[in-house]
């Protein structure tokens, strides 16, 4: 079950006014120009930011989240896309070139049977030789560190938000977001667990679950903060 954040309408509706800096998606859009893909799954697409840029673009887009508020953001963003209310181990076997997980998608997955099946689920939405590209924080920068931020106000909406970093017991970490509606007095909360695992766990991990990593790179818009995997599918 996906975090209110991205679950709840009147959250999801917030993400983009938020998370508005998306200054992580030039990087993910030389990738995707690098590797020359046709058809493209956004795994945890989230409210499909990327997906519909992608689409605009003139790639053929899959965009999959099982957040349906999420997604109906999205779908207002761009018909183009062929939005799917699926999470990474239930994807439809859509012989994607390449898989993406942008927005740290890839720590959402606390346990290792999670990861493992959305490993899995990923491996069968690409066809043999696809690719798979994803973000995950360095545990070792510690950014959990600095986090924590005196709540925002966002006029237009008349919300405020409220941070609060929770327990730090590694390899997870947990915070929660408080939204406060002027229109109405609610008070909505979000619960999050993230998982931070090591490049080296992550690279067994992909191995194990069927691929080949052939480059682990920095994101250069939050440099020494994420390592960014890519890698393919082995026969
Ligand atoms: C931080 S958001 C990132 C969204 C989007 N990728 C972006 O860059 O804006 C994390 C996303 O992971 C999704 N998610 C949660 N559980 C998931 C799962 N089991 N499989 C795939 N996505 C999941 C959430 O619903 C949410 O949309």
């Amino acid at each position: 079950m996906p975090d209110a954040l991205f679950s709840d309408p009147r959250l999801a509706a917030l993400y983009d006014v938020f998370d508005s800096d998306r200054g992580d998606l030039p990087a993910y859009l030389a990738i995707v120009e690098s590797l020359r893909p046709e058809r493209i799954i956004d795994v945890g697409c989230g409210t499909g930011t990327f997906a519909a840029l992608l689409a605009e673009r003139g790639y053929t887009v899959v965009g999959a989240d099982p957040a349906g508020a999420s997604l109906d953001v999205a779908r207002g963003k761009s018909a183009a896309v062929t939005w799917v209310h699926a999470g990474a181990d239930e994807l439809p076997e859509v012989g994607a070139d390449l898989a993406l997980m942008t927005g740290n998608v890839a720590q959402v997955f606390v346990t290792d049977e999670e990861w493992a099946g959305a490993l899995r689920g990923i491996r069968g939405a690409l066809r043999d030789g696809g690719h798979l590209v994803f973000e995950a924080r360095r545990p070792e920068f510690r950014g959990w560190e600095e986090w924590a931020h005196e709540p925002i106000f966002d006029e237009e909406s008349g919300v405020e938000r409220r941070f609060t970093l929770g327990a730090v017991d590694l390899p997870l970490v947990s915070f929660r977001y408080e939204y406060h509606f002027d229109a109405d007095g609610a008070t909505l909360t979000s619960e999050s667990t993230l998982r931070f695992r090591s490049r080296e766990e992550i690279e067994e991990s992909l191995r194990t679950a069927g691929f080949e990593v052939l480059e682990v790179r920095d994101a250069p818009d939050r440099p020494g903060r994420e390592n960014v995997f890519i890698a393919t599918t082995l026969p």
